[in-house]
């Protein structure tokens, strides 16, 4: 069995993230893949404030001074795999997501992720930064990424209504992303 956290990516009280993640679950709950669980992980609900931790979190074998850090290391840990849900902020991840994924360490690592971006310009640039600081952590990113637009895959840039072109390729972010991290698991003991 894997369990695959679908992570939200901004903390906007009017953030569109929550659309898109319930819109992934729904998906790969649909697809009833044998041996894989998912679950939104929602980084608004862990209250993370700017990074301030003395040790760099390589370094601190999961034992942080926070408690609100140490909440979250426990749920990342717990995760064999990830679907990132970003939004795009000026041609990155938006500070709310950096900073949380800058608060762990080998929480990470050697896991797989998924990545499904959006924004005017589909979010591509966002996706392309979180791969380059997830490989950093050891994590595995799967080739295919979902790139929603946020003037024709969202009415009036408020109502996710997704084009079904969409369709094949979140199927095979989840499927991949599930596949890889059942791989990864043998290599973590
Ligand atoms: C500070 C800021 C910067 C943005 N920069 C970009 C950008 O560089 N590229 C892009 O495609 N969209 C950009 N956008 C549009 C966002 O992708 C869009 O507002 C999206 O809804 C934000 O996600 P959220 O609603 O879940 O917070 C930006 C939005 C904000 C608030």
């Amino acid at each position: 069995m894997v369990k695959i956290g679908i992570v939200t990516g901004s903390t906007r009280d009017a953030r569109l993230n929550g659309q898109v993640a319930e819109y992934v679950l729904q998906k790969a709950q649909n697809l009833n893949i044998e041996g894989a669980e998912f679950e939104i992980v929602d980084i608004k609900d862990y209250d993370l404030p700017i990074f301030n931790e003395a040790m760099p979190p390589a370094m601190a074998n999961k034992q942080y001074e926070g408690e609100e850090n140490q909440r979250w290391s426990e749920k990342i840990d717990s995760l064999d795999g990830y679907i990132y849900i970003t939004p795009e902020y000026n041609k990155a991840v938006s500070p709310a997501l950096k900073n949380a994924l800058d608060y762990l360490g080998s929480e990470w690592s050697d896991k797989a992720a998924g990545i499904v971006g959006y924004g005017s310009t589909l979010g591509v640039a966002a996706t392309l930064n979180l791969r380059t600081i997830l490989s950093n952590m050891n994590v595995a990113t799967v080739g295919p990424f979902g790139a929603f637009n946020l003037f024709t895959d969202f009415e009036e840039m408020t109502t996710f209504r997704p084009a079904e072109v969409h369709n094949a390729t979140i199927q095979a972010v989840i499927e991949t992303t599930v596949n890889w991290s059942k791989g990864l698991k043998s290599i973590r003991g």
